[in-house]
């Protein structure tokens, strides 16, 4: 059998937790660093290509402050260019890993058409609402991006329903938080670091957040090609997570690498919102006929009482332990 080479990530020991950086372009990087399928979970934002820089900038931001070193695709290679990392990034992904990829609009052709010449699948395309954007007076002003959710066939994906909220949980209006949660618009603030040095299009930590508990446990191994702040490193380091980064440019390099040094692991699973499954315990489970005799008594009962349906029903879910819509479904099925 042939030997592994040394320093060849490969995913298959997690009794260590660790932090890898690389300060090379992420292609020839992950070719050379990365075993295919030895990530768990990408979480990555490349550059945008963009002439002027306009995506980039904050509404009165100083730019002062803006550390450089960030490194550009010139427009006419932008296409080319995604191609060549959105395939490495499908090959060190595992199957049923996921890839969460952040883009402006400008150029989502190109980033759409790479994905499409790979394996992985396309599951969600989300919207993230920021503030911030630049204020245009002659066209509407830019306050969103894309985020693709992938996934990379072959086994299944693995998604943590349940990491953030409980089904039970609700608002004061009676909302569903995790049906709020889990809606593919996202509506979080960018963090506007007054007066303090930051990396161009720095992500936000309640982003990096919700990407991390909805895809991904602790322990896994977590890659970002296009580090800039090393954003998704400090998070991923923070709640107990390895990880590898790609950075290209040198100048941010040395200070965002101690900084994530300086972050000390897990430190901030204690601050998580966590939820559980505490759906009723029939759930999903088909109706028996017995099931549904007691179902049709019961609810002729409660409405003899003079009970408005949406009252039978709440009771019904707790009688029979089964969620709003399942009762209301089998009432339906009964012509009730
Ligand atoms: C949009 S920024 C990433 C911002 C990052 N998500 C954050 O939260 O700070 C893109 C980064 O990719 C870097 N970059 C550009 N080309 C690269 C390449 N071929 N390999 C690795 N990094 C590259 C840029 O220097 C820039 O820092």
């Amino acid at each position: 059998m042939a030997k592994k080479p040394k320093n060849i990530i490969d995913n298959t020991d997690r009794s260590q937790l660790f932090t890898r950086f690389y300060n090379e372009d992420c292609v020839e990087g992950a070719r050379k660093h990365l075993a295919d399928g030895s990530v768990d979970l990408i979480i990555t934002d490349p550059p945008y290509g963009i002439e002027g820089d306009q995506l980039h900038r904050h509404y009165h931001r100083d730019e002062s402050f803006v550390i450089d070193g960030y490194v550009e695709i010139p427009v006419e290679q932008y296409g080319e260019f995604s191609l060549r990392w959105i395939r490495e990034a499908a090959r060190v992904l595992r199957s049923g890993g996921s890839m969460y990829l952040v883009t402006g609009w400008t150029h989502l052709r190109h980033v759409l058409n790479a994905v499409a010449e790979t394996d992985l699948q396309l599951v969600n395309h989300i919207i993230w609402k920021y503030n911030f954007g630049v204020f245009t007076r002659q066209k509407y002003v830019t306050s969103h991006y894309h985020i693709l959710y992938l996934v990379k066939p072959g086994s299944r994906a693995f998604f943590n329903t349940y990491a953030r909220f409980a089904p039970s949980e609700k608002t004061a209006e009676n909302r569903s938080l995790l049906y709020s949660d889990m809606e593919d618009v996202w509506i979080i603030d960018r963090e506007y670091k007054t007066g303090k040095v930051r990396h161009k299009n720095e992500l936000p930590t309640q982003l990096l957040v919700k990407m991390l508990q909805y895809s991904s446990s602790e322990r896994d191994v977590v890659c970002d090609f296009f580090a800039g702040s090393f954003s998704t490193a400090k998070i991923a380091k923070a709640l107990n997570r390895s990880s590898i980064s790609f950075e290209i440019g040198k100048q941010a390099f040395a200070r965002q690498t101690r900084e994530v040094d300086a972050v000390e692991w897990g430190e901030m699973l204690w601050l998580l919102k966590t939820g559980k499954d505490d759906r009723p315990e029939q759930s999903n489970k088909p109706w028996a006929d017995e099931e549904v005799a007691r179902l049709i008594d019961l609810y002729n009962a409660y409405r003899g009482e003079g009970l408005k349906k949406m009252a039978a029903i709440e009771r019904l879910q707790a009688d029979l332990q089964r969620g709003y819509f399942s009762v209301l479904n089998a009432l339906k099925k009964q012509g009730l």
